[in-house]
C-alpha cells in the first residue's frame, strides 16, 4: 500500500524541502518507487533543489481540473518521480476546483512513498498538504519558536486523524544556544526519527540544484539523510551497501 507522507514545520524555512528531496532520494537509493509532490502552492521551490527546469504541467494544472494527476508526473534524472507546483505568480491568484486530497488517490498504487512537500504556516494551504496524507513528519530546529510552531502542527494533524511518525531535528550545531535533542523531545513527546547537522554540502548542493544525498553521498548530513529514510520504512542502515547507480534508481519503476 502506498504511503503518503507530508513533511510539516510549522515555522518556515526548517529545511522541508530540503528534507523531502534527500529523504526521497535515500529512500530511492534504497530501492523504493518514490513520488515528490511539492504541495507548496504559493511558494514552490522544489523544482529548484531537484534542478527540474520548467515543466508543462504543475499540481495547479491538476487542481484546476485541467489534467488528471498522474499527466502532471515527471521522471527527474535521478529516479524520482515529481510531481511538481506551478512557478508562475500570475497563476497565484486563480481559485482551484479540485483538491489534493481528492486528486492524490489517484496515485495511489502508483509509488511505495509519496511525500509531499508542504508550505510553512498552518493555513488552508498547510492544511490541503495534511489533509492529504496519511501520515506526517514533522521538521524543526533546534530552537523554540520552531518547536512550539512543529507542536501546533503535529495538533493539526491529529485532528484530521493522521498519524504522526514523528519528527526531525535539522540545521544541528549542537551548541549551548540550542535547545538540546533531549528538550525538544520531552517538549514534543514523539519519537525522534534523525538528527541532520548543520551542513555546508547541503548548502552547496542547493546551488548546484541536486539533493546532498546523491550530490556528496559520505557526508555526515547525508549518512543522517539515509538513516532517517531507513527509519521510516523500519529498516536498518547498513553503510557501503546502499550505493546504486542512477540506472539501478530508474529500473526500480519497473520492479513489481
Ligand atoms: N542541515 C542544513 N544545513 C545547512 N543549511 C540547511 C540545512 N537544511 C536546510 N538548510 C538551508 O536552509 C534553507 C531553507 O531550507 P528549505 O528550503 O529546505 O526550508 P523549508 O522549510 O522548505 O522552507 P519554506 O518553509 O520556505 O518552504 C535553504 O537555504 C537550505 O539550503
Ligand atoms: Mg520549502
Amino acid at each position: 500500500m502506498t504511503r503518503i507522507i507530508a513533511v510539516i514545520s510549522g515555522k518556515g524555512g526548517v529545511g522541508k524541502t530540503t528534507s523531502v528531496s534527500n529523504i526521497g532520494a535515500a529512500l530511492t537509493d534504497f530501492g523504493r518507487k518514490i513520488i515528490l509532490v511539492d504541495g507548496n502552492i504559493t511558494t514552490p521551490n522544489l523544482n529548484i533543489h531537484l534542478g527540474l527546469s520548467k515543466t508543462k504541467y504543475s499540481l495547479h494544472d491538476v487542481l484546476r481540473g485541467k489534467i488528471p494527476i498522474k499527466q502532471a508526473l515527471y521522471l527527474h534524472e535521478s529516479g524520482i518521480r515529481v510531481l511538481p507546483s506551478g512557478m508562475s505568480f500570475s497563476e497565484l491568484k486563480k481559485k482551484f476546483k479540485k483538491s489534493l486530497r481528492d486528486e492524490i488517490i489517484d496515485l495511489v498504487g502508483e509509488a511505495d512513498i509519496i511525500l509531499i512537500d508542504s508550505p510553512a504556516g498552518l493555513d488552508n494551504n498547510a492544511e490541503s498538504a495534511i489533509a492529504a496524507a496519511t501520515e506526517v513528519l514533522i521538521v524543526v530546529n533546534p530552537n523554540l519558536p520552531s518547536v512550539t510552531d512543529a507542536l501546533k502542527a503535529s495538533l493539526l494533524a491529529k485532528e484530521y486523524g493522521i498519524r504522526v511518525i514523528g519528527f526531525i531535528i535539522t540545521r544541528y550545531e549542537g551548541t549551548e544556544e540550542e535547545l538540546s535533542i533531549e528538550n525538544i523531545r520531552e517538549f514534543l513527546g514523539m519519537d525522534l526519527i534523525g538528527v541532520i547537522p548543520e551542513s555546508r554540502f547541503i548548502k552547496k548542493s542547493l546551488r548546484e540544484h541536486e539533493p546532498v544525498v546523491f550530490k556528496y553521498p559520505d557526508c555526515e548530513a547525508s549518512i543522517q539523510y539515509k538513516r532517517v529514510a531507513a527509519n521510516i520504512i523500519g529498516e536498518k542502515y547498513e553503510r557501503y551497501k546502499e550505493k546504486k547507480s542512477v540506472f539501478k534508481r530508474i529500473l526500480n519503476w519497473f520492479k513489481s
